[in-house]
């Protein structure tokens, strides 16, 4: 039994080996080599793991380097507590899909579920047992870099996607060696800085809290998720990591959680400058008593924790309350058991890049294009005698399709736009650059601001006389992939540099143009939208990029993908997202007194809704009916069409409203969707059932309540859902 064996493990130990499980170190060495000489940071850290006072590493990757590493804490320390090897595996290790947004604009929680077991696999073929993922932070504002990251700003979907990558990292099995422990992140309210800017304070209220950003945490919680990480802002004047409110009170205390929580990168020495904590001692107690449990590279606990329980000032109690969560996660991945059980060499050779991950990431890459405008059905393209031009700097990269974060992938591994096209052999490709996205001397990693090439336009000529001469234009705009991600907020969120200019310059001498853009976070390309006659949103889709957009194009794979974040038609309306509240004057569209809720220069609506997305056929919605079943419960069908003369498959969202309450309630809420596959002239009947739990929501107090009254329910293909039908709940 997992708990005796911890107990009797703890009765064991020291206070320093305790505390040496609460520390995580990233990686400092090439383990395989010679051993770091004394007298710098890595010979002291070097010290430290051979005497047991490291619990954890991060960013080691590959069995030697592990295997090096874990035979240290196995066989040289004192107890031999095996350690626990975390990294972020965000959308694939090596084998790398598309960003975690793009993924989530599937809405096909199989397919986002296969891609975690798939991540899941490959990781811990190569020694690693624990991922920092699923990020499961709510987010409104696309110039926050992590938006890519998530699952966009609704917290409904965001718990359904946050749980299906749990149980695909997780299994059914912890122990196997095939799954890894998973990492809720940022808790809590990461997502809501400040004007979108990194790091940034967050100011927000109970209600917000309660019903927009705990959702997703709550249920990853009750799906099991293993482990939590906190996040780097305040909360409403309190650092995150030292919120005993939320680790103690929320995440220990009412949801349960019996995981272990990990700081974020040096952020309990971060409270210092945040002004909560005068130094690292006051920072690591605050930290600890507010139930921090790992401390991620700040190496607070380790230097100050031992003193401050023999000065009184920490009990040992929540020292051993911290240890035995991480040793139960330890235990339950099997590490007692075989350290090793994530090193086998063979395994790893044979495991990394396999094909059916390939094939599982073109499958997803496809489901998560959406189609945004489609005049004149110009796409899909013909496949025989048209002469076609492609353009853009980003149609012929091989690394910027990888995205931001992901760290164990290699640059130049992911097939082009370029590549993609080339296997259509009936039609003549043409390729011209146009113009750079990113400067030549820009440096492309993960930790280097990008240098955008904001004057060059030396190619646009070239790509001109190419677009002259061809019957239809393929452009390929946006974003480098490493624009996004973590660091990377924009305060202007039009396509980057010279690409405005070169898709006008294209437009003045051939007007048939299809965008493509690949991008980590929603665009305002209002311009493109109004003289564009068809634009696909491909994202950041990693590896098979190329494949899945060529197929697309070429209509071999019908785009069903919906927007899991609402693009806005200027940054300055951000934050904008489908399920506001009203304001008392919300009304006046066509009026010439200004007392309503408007901007003067721009309207109130966004360029493309949450859940917006075409199809290559069309799709009518009839016959909303709604039954009251008993206890609560409420069954809502709807006829969903395929009126188009292809088959296709639909996303068929529902969404409510509650018309008045204790405390506001949005617009509109979704609370459930179904995809639904229909052939050309095909109608089915779709059925949803929701219960209180979907009625429901917290009130200032935080407490759960459902309330009787007058409900709008709402059908359709997007958050703009017109066909409309009302219910009492009782
Ligand atoms: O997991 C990440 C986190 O999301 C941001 N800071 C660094 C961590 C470890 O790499």
């Amino acid at each position: 039994n997992i708990e005796q064996s911890i107990d009797s493990l703890l009765l064991k130990m020291t206070l320093e080996e305790k505390i040496g499980q609460m520390n995580q170190y990233n990686g400092f060495w090439d383990a395989t080599g010679p051993a770091p000489k004394s007298g710098d940071q890595a010979a002291l850290k070097y010290e430290h793991l051979k005497k047991g006072l490291v619990g954890s590493m991060l960013n080691v990757k590959g069995v030697k380097q592990v295997k090096a590493l874990q035979k240290i804490a196995v066989e040289e320390t004192r107890l031999g507590i095996p350690l626990i090897f975390g990294f972020d595996v965000i959308h694939g290790y090596k084998t790398i899909g598309p960003i975690p947004l793009a993924e989530s604009a599937s809405w096909d929680l199989e397919a986002i579920k296969k891609a975690a077991q798939n991540a899941a696999e490959e990781t811990a073929a190569s020694g690693i047992n624990w991922t920092f993922a699923p990020m499961v932070d709510i987010y409104r504002d696309a110039r926050w870099g992590r938006v890519m990251e998530g699952a966009g700003e609704d917290p409904y979907l965001g718990s359904k996607i946050g749980v299906a990558r749990v149980q695909g990292f997780q299994g059914k099995d912890l122990s196997s060696a095939k799954t890894i422990a998973a990492c809720a992140k940022h808790f809590a309210g990461y997502g809501f800085a400040e004007a979108g800017r990194e790091y940034n304070t967050v100011d927000v209220g109970t209600s917000t809290l309660y019903n927009v950003i705990f959702p997703p945490f709550k249920a990853v919680t009750e799906a099991g998720v293993r482990t939590f990480m906190n996040s780097f802002n305040l909360l409403n004047d309190i650092p995150a990591t030292g919120n005993e409110f939320l680790q103690r009170e929320v995440l220990k205390k009412e949801w349960n959680f019996n995981g272990f929580v990990v700081s974020d990168w040096g952020s309990i020495a971060e409270m210092t400058p945040h002004g909560y904590a005068k130094n690292n001692k006051h920072a690591a107690e605050l930290a600890v008593k507010a139930g921090s449990d790992m401390d991620m590279e700040s190496s607070a606990y380790l230097a100050e924790l031992a003193n401050l329980v023999k000065e009184g000032k920490v009990d040992e109690i929540l020292i051993d309350d911290a240890v035995k969560r991480i040793l139960r996660v330890k235990f339950e991945l099997g590490l007692f058991d075989d350290p090793y059980k994530y090193c086998n060499l063979e395994n790893e050779k044979n495991t990394i890049g396999k094909k059916e991950f390939h094939e599982d990431a073109l499958d997803i890459a496809k489901k998560s294009i959406v189609l945004l405008k489609n005049e004149n059905n110009l796409l899909p393209l013909k496949k025989e005698n048209q002469k076609i031009a492609l353009i853009g700097a980003l149609a012929n990269d091989k690394t910027s399709p990888l995205g931001s974060w992901r760290i164990a992938g290699d640059d130049g591994t992911a097939v082009s736009v370029l590549e993609g096209l080339q296997q259509y052999k009936g039609n003549t490709l043409k390729y011209a650059k146009g113009a750079d996205v990113i400067t030549k001397d820009s440096k492309v990693t993960f930790v280097n601001e990008l240098k955008i090439n904001e004057t060059d336009t030396s190619g646009f000529a070239e790509a001109i006389q190419l677009a002259k001469e061809s019957d239809i234009v393929v452009m390929v705009l946006g974003e480098h992939g490493y624009q996004t991600g973590e660091g990377r907020s924009r305060t202007n969120i039009d396509l980057p540099g010279v690409q405005q200019k070169l898709l006008e310059a294209i437009y003045n001498i051939n007007k048939k143009i299809v965008l493509v853009l690949t991008n980590g976070r929603p665009l305002a390309i209002t311009w493109a939208d109004k003289n564009i006659p068809a634009i696909v949103e491909a994202w950041h889709l990693g590896v098979q990029s190329g494949n899945a957009i060529a197929q697309v194009l070429y209509g071999d794979y019908n785009p069903s993908g919906k927007l899991p974040m609402t693009f806005p038609r200027s940054v300055g309306q951000i934050p904008i997202y489908y399920n506001y509240k009203n304001t008392g004057r919300p009304y006046g569209e066509n009026s010439d007194v200004v007392f309503w809720s408007h901007y003067s220069d721009e309207s109130n609506r966004p360029l493309y809704p949450f859940g917006y997305g075409l199809s290559y056929t069309t799709f009518s919605y009839k016959n909303l009916k709604i039954n009251a079943l008993a206890d609560r419960k409420i069954s809502i069908s709807v006829d969903v069409s395929n009126t188009g003369s292809v088959q296709g498959k639909e996303v068929a969202q529902l969404y409510i409203q509650d018309k008045f309450a204790a405390i506001a309630r949005p617009v509109k809420e979704l609370k459930g969707f179904k995809m639904v596959a229909l052939n050309p002239k095909e109608t089915k009947t779709i059925e949803f059932t929701f219960t209180e739990k979907e009625l429901g929501f917290y009130t200032n107090k935080g407490q759960f309540i459902v309330e009787p009254g007058e409900f709008n329910v709402y059908v359709g293909g997007n958050s703009n859902a017109t066909l409309s039908n009302q219910f009492i709940l009782k």
